[in-house]
Protein backbone atom coordinates (compact mmCIF):
# COMPACT_ATOMS: atom_id res chain seq x y z
CA UNK A 1 0.00 0.00 0.00
CA UNK A 2 1.05 3.46 -0.93
CA UNK A 3 -0.25 6.43 1.49
CA UNK A 4 -0.59 9.71 2.73
CA UNK A 5 -2.37 9.44 5.58
CA UNK A 6 -4.14 12.84 5.66
CA UNK A 7 -5.12 12.47 2.27
CA UNK A 8 -5.22 9.15 0.53
CA UNK A 9 -4.11 5.68 -0.03
CA UNK A 10 -3.76 3.72 -3.15
CA UNK A 11 -3.67 -0.24 -2.95
CA UNK A 12 -2.14 -2.71 -4.89
CA UNK A 13 -4.23 -5.46 -5.74
CA UNK A 14 -7.74 -6.68 -6.50
CA UNK A 15 -10.65 -4.33 -5.28
CA UNK A 16 -12.95 -7.39 -4.83
CA UNK A 17 -10.68 -8.66 -1.50
CA UNK A 18 -9.83 -5.58 -0.81
CA UNK A 19 -13.58 -3.76 -0.64
CA UNK A 20 -14.69 -6.98 1.11
CA UNK A 21 -12.18 -5.66 3.81
CA UNK A 22 -13.84 -1.54 4.73
CA UNK A 23 -16.38 -1.17 7.20
CA UNK A 24 -19.85 -0.44 5.67
CA UNK A 25 -21.20 2.76 5.26
CA UNK A 26 -17.79 4.29 5.32
CA UNK A 27 -17.59 6.45 2.02
CA UNK A 28 -19.44 9.40 1.16
CA UNK A 29 -19.08 9.08 -3.01
CA UNK A 30 -17.24 5.77 -4.96
CA UNK A 31 -16.72 6.34 -9.21
CA UNK A 32 -15.87 2.83 -10.72
CA UNK A 33 -14.35 2.98 -13.89
CA UNK A 34 -14.70 -0.81 -14.53
CA UNK A 35 -13.52 -3.12 -17.13
CA UNK A 36 -15.89 -2.27 -20.40
CA UNK A 37 -15.73 -5.43 -22.46
CA UNK A 38 -14.22 -3.34 -25.49
CA UNK A 39 -11.15 -5.30 -25.87
CA UNK A 40 -10.95 -7.59 -28.56
CA UNK A 41 -8.14 -10.45 -29.39
CA UNK A 42 -8.70 -10.07 -33.03
CA UNK A 43 -5.36 -9.07 -34.98
CA UNK A 44 -6.03 -6.18 -37.04
CA UNK A 45 -4.46 -4.13 -39.60
CA UNK A 46 -5.29 -1.17 -40.98
CA UNK A 47 -5.46 0.35 -44.70
CA UNK A 48 -4.76 3.35 -43.78
CA UNK A 49 -1.95 2.46 -41.50
CA UNK A 50 -1.34 3.14 -37.85
CA UNK A 51 -0.15 7.07 -38.19
CA UNK A 52 -2.51 9.07 -37.07
CA UNK A 53 -0.77 12.69 -36.22
CA UNK A 54 -3.93 14.51 -34.60
CA UNK A 55 -4.04 11.83 -31.93
CA UNK A 56 -1.23 11.98 -29.96
CA UNK A 57 1.39 10.54 -32.35
CA UNK A 58 2.09 7.16 -33.58
CA UNK A 59 -0.67 4.78 -32.35
CA UNK A 60 -1.35 1.02 -32.64
CA UNK A 61 -4.64 -0.52 -31.37
CA UNK A 62 -4.33 -2.26 -28.24
CA UNK A 63 -5.25 -5.64 -26.96
CA UNK A 64 -5.56 -5.27 -23.13
CA UNK A 65 -5.91 -7.96 -20.80
CA UNK A 66 -7.61 -6.13 -18.17
CA UNK A 67 -10.44 -5.33 -19.90
CA UNK A 68 -12.23 -8.70 -20.70
CA UNK A 69 -15.69 -8.82 -19.24
CA UNK A 70 -17.95 -11.27 -20.74
CA UNK A 71 -21.22 -12.91 -20.57
CA UNK A 72 -22.27 -14.30 -17.60
CA UNK A 73 -18.90 -14.11 -15.83
CA UNK A 74 -19.11 -10.45 -16.85
CA UNK A 75 -22.72 -9.80 -14.91
CA UNK A 76 -21.12 -11.74 -12.04
CA UNK A 77 -18.09 -9.84 -11.41
CA UNK A 78 -20.27 -6.58 -11.65
CA UNK A 79 -22.84 -7.70 -9.14
CA UNK A 80 -19.79 -8.66 -6.76
CA UNK A 81 -18.25 -5.34 -7.40
CA UNK A 82 -21.48 -3.06 -7.29
CA UNK A 83 -22.90 -5.30 -3.97
CA UNK A 84 -19.33 -4.03 -2.26
CA UNK A 85 -20.02 -0.82 -3.45
CA UNK A 86 -23.66 -0.81 -2.24
CA UNK A 87 -22.17 -1.92 1.19
CA UNK A 88 -19.49 0.84 1.38
CA UNK A 89 -21.40 3.81 0.17
CA UNK A 90 -23.44 6.04 2.97
CA UNK A 91 -27.42 6.37 1.99
CA UNK A 92 -26.15 10.43 2.03
CA UNK A 93 -23.48 9.25 -0.76
CA UNK A 94 -23.62 8.46 -4.50
CA UNK A 95 -21.77 5.78 -6.58
CA UNK A 96 -20.64 6.93 -10.29
CA UNK A 97 -20.28 4.11 -12.93
CA UNK A 98 -18.61 4.80 -16.43
CA UNK A 99 -19.81 2.70 -18.99
CA UNK A 100 -20.17 2.04 -22.32
CA UNK A 101 -22.43 0.29 -25.01
CA UNK A 102 -20.14 -3.04 -24.33
CA UNK A 103 -21.14 -2.84 -20.27
CA UNK A 104 -24.00 -0.54 -20.11
CA UNK A 105 -26.64 -2.75 -20.15
CA UNK A 106 -25.21 -4.98 -17.40
CA UNK A 107 -24.52 -2.17 -14.86
CA UNK A 108 -28.24 -0.80 -15.68
CA UNK A 109 -29.73 -4.63 -14.97
CA UNK A 110 -26.86 -5.31 -11.80
CA UNK A 111 -28.19 -1.44 -10.11
CA UNK A 112 -31.95 -2.74 -10.96
CA UNK A 113 -30.73 -6.28 -9.24
CA UNK A 114 -29.40 -4.96 -6.08
CA UNK A 115 -32.07 -2.29 -5.41
CA UNK A 116 -29.67 0.67 -6.23
CA UNK A 117 -31.34 3.27 -7.67
CA UNK A 118 -30.22 5.13 -11.00
CA UNK A 119 -30.97 8.87 -10.04
CA UNK A 120 -29.37 9.59 -13.47
CA UNK A 121 -27.64 8.42 -16.91
CA UNK A 122 -25.21 10.89 -17.78
CA UNK A 123 -24.40 11.11 -21.70
CA UNK A 124 -20.66 11.81 -21.76
CA UNK A 125 -20.46 13.70 -25.11
CA UNK A 126 -16.70 13.58 -26.66
CA UNK A 127 -16.36 15.98 -29.18
CA UNK A 128 -13.30 15.00 -30.10
CA UNK A 129 -13.78 11.15 -30.77
CA UNK A 130 -11.21 8.87 -31.56
CA UNK A 131 -12.30 8.25 -35.15
CA UNK A 132 -12.93 4.46 -35.72
CA UNK A 133 -10.08 2.80 -37.73
CA UNK A 134 -11.88 -0.04 -39.52
CA UNK A 135 -13.99 2.26 -41.17
CA UNK A 136 -16.95 -0.30 -40.26
CA UNK A 137 -18.87 1.38 -37.66
CA UNK A 138 -20.28 4.86 -36.83
CA UNK A 139 -17.27 6.68 -34.54
CA UNK A 140 -18.52 6.34 -31.09
CA UNK A 141 -18.90 9.54 -29.19
CA UNK A 142 -20.13 9.01 -26.21
CA UNK A 143 -19.51 7.26 -22.95
CA UNK A 144 -22.50 6.67 -20.36
CA UNK A 145 -22.08 7.23 -16.89
CA UNK A 146 -24.64 6.16 -14.00
CA UNK A 147 -24.94 8.27 -10.86
CA UNK A 148 -26.74 5.91 -8.14
CA UNK A 149 -27.67 6.04 -4.65
CA UNK A 150 -28.03 3.15 -2.12
CA UNK A 151 -31.02 4.22 -0.28
CA UNK A 152 -33.36 2.87 -2.05
CA UNK A 153 -36.78 4.55 -3.80
CA UNK A 154 -38.22 5.53 -0.65
CA UNK A 155 -35.28 6.96 1.08
CA UNK A 156 -33.68 9.62 -1.45
CA UNK A 157 -30.93 11.37 0.91
CA UNK A 158 -28.12 11.72 -1.79
CA UNK A 159 -25.65 14.60 -1.69
CA UNK A 160 -26.66 16.62 -4.64
CA UNK A 161 -24.40 20.00 -4.65
CA UNK A 162 -27.86 21.75 -6.82
CA UNK A 163 -26.70 25.83 -6.52
CA UNK A 164 -22.90 24.73 -7.37
CA UNK A 165 -24.01 22.61 -10.15
CA UNK A 166 -26.48 25.21 -11.30
CA UNK A 167 -24.18 28.61 -11.24
CA UNK A 168 -21.69 26.55 -12.83
CA UNK A 169 -20.16 27.20 -16.56
CA UNK A 170 -17.59 24.73 -18.18
CA UNK A 171 -15.26 25.95 -20.34
CA UNK A 172 -16.00 24.99 -24.52
CA UNK A 173 -19.57 23.18 -23.11
CA UNK A 174 -22.49 25.54 -25.24
CA UNK A 175 -24.95 23.14 -23.17
CA UNK A 176 -24.46 25.12 -19.86
CA UNK A 177 -25.27 28.30 -19.35
CA UNK A 178 -24.35 29.86 -15.53
CA UNK A 179 -27.67 29.93 -13.87
CA UNK A 180 -29.52 27.37 -15.64
CA UNK A 181 -29.84 23.84 -14.57
CA UNK A 182 -27.00 21.04 -15.62
CA UNK A 183 -28.36 18.77 -18.05
CA UNK A 184 -27.69 14.91 -18.50
CA UNK A 185 -24.95 15.58 -22.13
CA UNK A 186 -22.01 16.73 -20.49
CA UNK A 187 -19.88 17.71 -23.79
CA UNK A 188 -16.16 17.65 -22.42
CA UNK A 189 -13.10 17.16 -24.35
CA UNK A 190 -11.52 13.92 -23.90
CA UNK A 191 -8.17 15.75 -23.67
CA UNK A 192 -5.12 15.36 -21.30
CA UNK A 193 -3.15 17.80 -20.35
CA UNK A 194 0.75 17.30 -20.40
CA UNK A 195 0.45 17.73 -16.59
CA UNK A 196 -2.15 14.44 -16.75
CA UNK A 197 0.68 12.52 -18.23
CA UNK A 198 3.61 13.72 -16.91
CA UNK A 199 3.99 9.77 -14.77
CA UNK A 200 2.84 7.72 -17.55
CA UNK A 201 -0.69 6.99 -19.63
CA UNK A 202 -3.32 4.59 -19.44
CA UNK A 203 -5.28 3.55 -22.44
CA UNK A 204 -8.78 4.36 -21.21
CA UNK A 205 -7.27 7.73 -18.69
CA UNK A 206 -10.55 9.53 -17.36
CA UNK A 207 -9.98 13.56 -18.02
CA UNK A 208 -9.58 15.68 -15.11
CA UNK A 209 -11.94 18.23 -16.20
CA UNK A 210 -14.43 15.55 -16.12
CA UNK A 211 -14.36 13.76 -13.03
CA UNK A 212 -14.43 17.60 -11.56
CA UNK A 213 -17.69 17.90 -12.69
CA UNK A 214 -18.77 15.14 -10.74
CA UNK A 215 -17.36 16.12 -7.86
CA UNK A 216 -19.09 19.46 -8.19
CA UNK A 217 -22.34 17.87 -8.10
CA UNK A 218 -21.87 15.04 -5.58
CA UNK A 219 -18.44 15.77 -3.74
CA UNK A 220 -18.57 15.88 0.04
CA UNK A 221 -15.25 18.50 0.84
CA UNK A 222 -14.11 16.61 4.20
CA UNK A 223 -15.84 13.04 2.58
CA UNK A 224 -14.39 10.12 1.91
CA UNK A 225 -13.54 8.80 -1.42
CA UNK A 226 -13.63 4.83 -2.94
CA UNK A 227 -12.33 4.69 -6.51
CA UNK A 228 -12.42 0.42 -6.93
CA UNK A 229 -10.50 0.76 -10.39
CA UNK A 230 -8.52 3.48 -10.04
CA UNK A 231 -6.11 3.21 -13.08
CA UNK A 232 -3.83 6.05 -13.19
CA UNK A 233 -5.21 7.62 -10.41
CA UNK A 234 -7.70 10.50 -12.38
CA UNK A 235 -10.62 10.25 -9.90
CA UNK A 236 -8.07 10.12 -6.87
CA UNK A 237 -6.40 12.85 -7.92
CA UNK A 238 -9.74 14.94 -8.44
CA UNK A 239 -10.88 13.68 -4.86
CA UNK A 240 -7.57 15.26 -3.09
CA UNK A 241 -7.95 18.44 -5.16
CA UNK A 242 -11.95 18.20 -4.10
CA UNK A 243 -11.14 18.51 -0.49
CA UNK A 244 -11.82 14.48 -0.03
CA UNK A 245 -9.74 11.29 1.62
CA UNK A 246 -8.88 8.94 -0.99
CA UNK A 247 -9.08 5.31 -1.37
CA UNK A 248 -7.95 3.48 -4.41
CA UNK A 249 -7.11 -0.08 -5.27
CA UNK A 250 -5.40 -0.91 -8.55
CA UNK A 251 -4.62 -4.39 -9.66
CA UNK A 252 -1.91 -3.95 -12.26
CA UNK A 253 1.63 -3.03 -11.40
CA UNK A 254 2.25 -0.41 -14.07
CA UNK A 255 -0.83 1.73 -13.23
CA UNK A 256 -0.54 1.52 -9.36
CA UNK A 257 2.78 3.10 -9.83
CA UNK A 258 1.37 6.18 -12.22
CA UNK A 259 -1.28 6.47 -9.89
CA UNK A 260 1.26 6.62 -6.62
CA UNK A 261 3.16 8.82 -8.55
CA UNK A 262 0.49 11.26 -9.65
CA UNK A 263 -0.77 11.04 -6.25
CA UNK A 264 2.37 11.91 -4.29
CA UNK A 265 3.04 15.02 -6.51
CA UNK A 266 -0.06 16.63 -5.77
CA UNK A 267 0.42 19.81 -3.54
CA UNK A 268 -0.68 20.61 -0.13
CA UNK A 269 -3.81 23.03 -0.53
C1 LIG B 1 -11.15 1.48 -17.15
S1 LIG B 1 -9.64 1.34 -16.30
C2 LIG B 1 -9.61 2.74 -15.20
C3 LIG B 1 -8.93 3.96 -15.80
C4 LIG B 1 -8.91 5.15 -14.84
N1 LIG B 1 -10.22 5.74 -14.66
C5 LIG B 1 -7.93 6.23 -15.30
O1 LIG B 1 -8.36 7.40 -15.49
O2 LIG B 1 -6.75 5.93 -15.48
C6 LIG B 1 -9.92 -0.01 -15.23
C7 LIG B 1 -8.75 -0.39 -14.36
O3 LIG B 1 -9.19 -1.41 -13.44
C8 LIG B 1 -8.11 -2.28 -13.16
N2 LIG B 1 -8.71 -3.52 -12.63
C9 LIG B 1 -9.32 -4.51 -13.33
N3 LIG B 1 -9.80 -5.46 -12.48
C10 LIG B 1 -9.48 -5.04 -11.21
C11 LIG B 1 -9.71 -5.56 -9.91
N4 LIG B 1 -10.37 -6.72 -9.74
N5 LIG B 1 -9.27 -4.87 -8.84
C12 LIG B 1 -8.60 -3.69 -8.99
N6 LIG B 1 -8.34 -3.14 -10.22
C13 LIG B 1 -8.78 -3.80 -11.31
C14 LIG B 1 -7.39 -2.41 -14.50
O4 LIG B 1 -6.05 -2.79 -14.32
C15 LIG B 1 -7.55 -0.99 -15.08
O5 LIG B 1 -6.40 -0.20 -14.83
Amino acid sequence: MTSDEQRWRLIRGDCLAGMAALPERSFDLAIADPPYGAATASEWTLAGGHELPRFGGAWRLADHDWDRLAGVDGLRFTLAWLSSLGRLVKPEGSIWIHATYHNAGIVNVACQALGLEIINEVIWYKRNAFPNLSRRRLTASHETIYWVHTGGPRRRRYRFNYDAARAAAFDGDALKEPGRQLRTVWDVPNNKSREELAFGRHPTQKPLRLLERIFLVAGTPGGRFLSPFSGSGSDLVAAVRAGMHATGFEIDERYHAIAARRLAALPRG
